[in-house]
């Protein structure tokens, strides 16, 4: 009798831990006419977002890149790339045709506690990553006599720019929440602990992932159009015309176009399948109430999820036994690389999920069953993620009036360029992103490429910060 009441609890909760996932399945789902609603409010949030400054939750930043590098840029520049999980300072050398790019780079994760520490304890660590970089610098590295080293600088989170190389910080997002930083000029807080530690270097472009990304893509094929990141944060940036933009007042550019910084990350619509694990995640964030998008499509939170989702499984339908697995109660302790190892277990006994599931959350001797609902949940989460991004990119495309078939005969190539570890790594997400935009786009998805810009964000600094070089023009030695 007791084994049969056991044998009937446990299927109740099982009922109950089913339960959750239906309702979790059925909460995030992404029919192709809701994705196609999210384009539609994304290409009307840009005009918004264009047509005055705060019109829109879209911020659509003026980049000051008029000018996309076309393949003809000399010479060796510096590039620092800072934004995600790590920072890295790069020496890009740009030469002539075949050995075109050739890069030496250093990578060092941010301690956590300077993403929350003030701006010269953040600026202080860069500046002296920079420093023993330089002074590590090989018999081999060497600029024309006189001439200053000049950097490329990726910062990662919204900025007003003030010039091609200077801006103020809007807000910080992802993981870094540095007060005093906000509303100072980056460049002049890095040029500050430059000459603090006495490094001789000049910023000559400031420039978000996105741009950098679209600028490497562009150094090689000119159809790039736009790029997007799908890392630690997501966002995009594309080529708009310079008189489609009505809040910029200024002289227009020669080349009659503008780079805009979307910081799509901070898109919001009624339309978004938002769930009530989206609310806690969002509450508990460092940023409360702010980008609700990236924080159902990226790296940073795709983990978070998942685990805000088990340990209400944990807690109301006893899924992992009587008690709740404590680590379950750690944020963040799920990181997306664990939860795409799970996802892509193809053992008939799923024993990465096991082994991720005793090495990271302490919980042993899961049972298949409770595997199997592991990759599941995996599954809806990441696909949500991927589904949303494409639906970004078509509205986008659409913006660009790109998203319609052309009169026969006209070709039209759009090339996205995509960077990130999500879509480099996470082969599912990056499987649905692309399947998805086919399914968006119909026959036009035959004129659309995605390529990736490897390290885009880092070697398109240096290339900008060579296109905007005060030396340009001059002859290179
Ligand atoms: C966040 C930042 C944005 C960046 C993106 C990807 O959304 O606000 O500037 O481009 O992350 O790194």
């Amino acid at each position: 009798a007791v084994a049969v009441r056991h044998h009937m609890k446990n299927s109740a909760k099982w009922g109950k831990a089913l339960e959750i996932l239906e309702e979790l399945e059925e909460n995030c789902a992404t029919s192709t006419w809701k994705l196609k609603q999210i384009a539609d409010a994304m290409t009307v949030e840009m005009h918004a977002g264009l047509a005055s400054e705060g019109g829109s939750k879209l911020k659509m930043l003026i980049t000051y890149v008029d000018n996309l590098p076309t393949g003809e840029e000399k010479g060796v520049f510096y590039a620092l790339d800072l934004g995600g999980t790590n920072f890295r300072v790069m020496r890009v050398h740009f030469g002539e045709a075949e050995e075109q790019i050739v890069n030496e780079e250093v990578h060092t994760s941010i301690p956590l506690h300077l993403m929350v520490g003030t701006s010269d304890a953040l600026f202080d660590f860069i500046a002296s990553t920079l420093a023993k970089f330089v002074a590590e610098e090989g018999e081999d590295v060497h600029l024309p006599a006189g001439r200053q080293r000049e950097l490329g600088f990726t910062f990662s989170f919204p900025v007003k720019q003030l010039s091609i190389a200077s801006g103020t910080l809007i807000k910080w997002t992802k993981g870094f929440s540095i007060e005093d930083a906000i509303g100072q000029d980056i460049v002049g807080e890095l040029t500050k602990a430059l000459e603090r530690i006495g490094l001789d270097m000049r910023v000559t472009a400031l420039v978000n992932d996105t741009v950098g990304t679209l600028a490497r893509a562009h150094y090689d094929n000119p159809d790039v159009v736009a790029a997007v990141i799908l890392g630690t944060g997501t966002n995009a940036a594309y080529v708009e015309r310079a008189n489609a933009i009505p809040k910029w007042q200024d002289l227009l550019p020669n080349s009659g176009e503008m780079v805009i910084n979307m910081e799509w990350g901070n898109f919001r619509s009624s339309h978004l399948p938002l769930t009530e694990y989206d609310e806690s995640l969002n509450a508990e964030s460092l940023n409360p109430g702010e980008q609700i998008f990236e924080k159902m499509i990226s790296g940073m939170y795709l983990g978070e999820i998942v685990r805000i989702i088990l340990l209400r499984m944990a807690e109301e339908a006893a899924f992992f036994g009587d008690t709740v697995p404590p680590k379950l109660r750690t944020p963040f302790i799920l990181r997306s690389p664990d939860m795409s190892a799970m996802h892509h277990d193809d053992s008939s006994d799923l024993k990465v999920v096991d082994s991720k599931l005793r090495d990271v959350l302490e919980i042993p001797n899961s049972s298949l069953k409770i595997r199997k609902v592991m990759v599941k949940l995996c599954d809806i989460v990441a696909s949500r993620g991927a589904r949303l991004s494409a639906a970004g990119t078509v509205g986008i495309l659409k913006k660009l009036g790109r998203d319609k078939s052309r009169k026969e005969g006209e070709k039209q190539t759009s090339v996205i360029a995509i960077d990130g570890a999500l879509f480099e790594h996470y082969t599912k997400f990056r499987q649905c992103f692309e399947g998805t935009l086919e399914e968006l786009l119909g026959d036009v998805y035959e004129t659309i490429s995605v390529v990736q810009s490897h390290d885009g964000s880092g070697i398109g600094a240096a290339l900008l910060a060579a296109s905007y070089s005060q030396y340009i023009g001059l002859e290179e030695s």
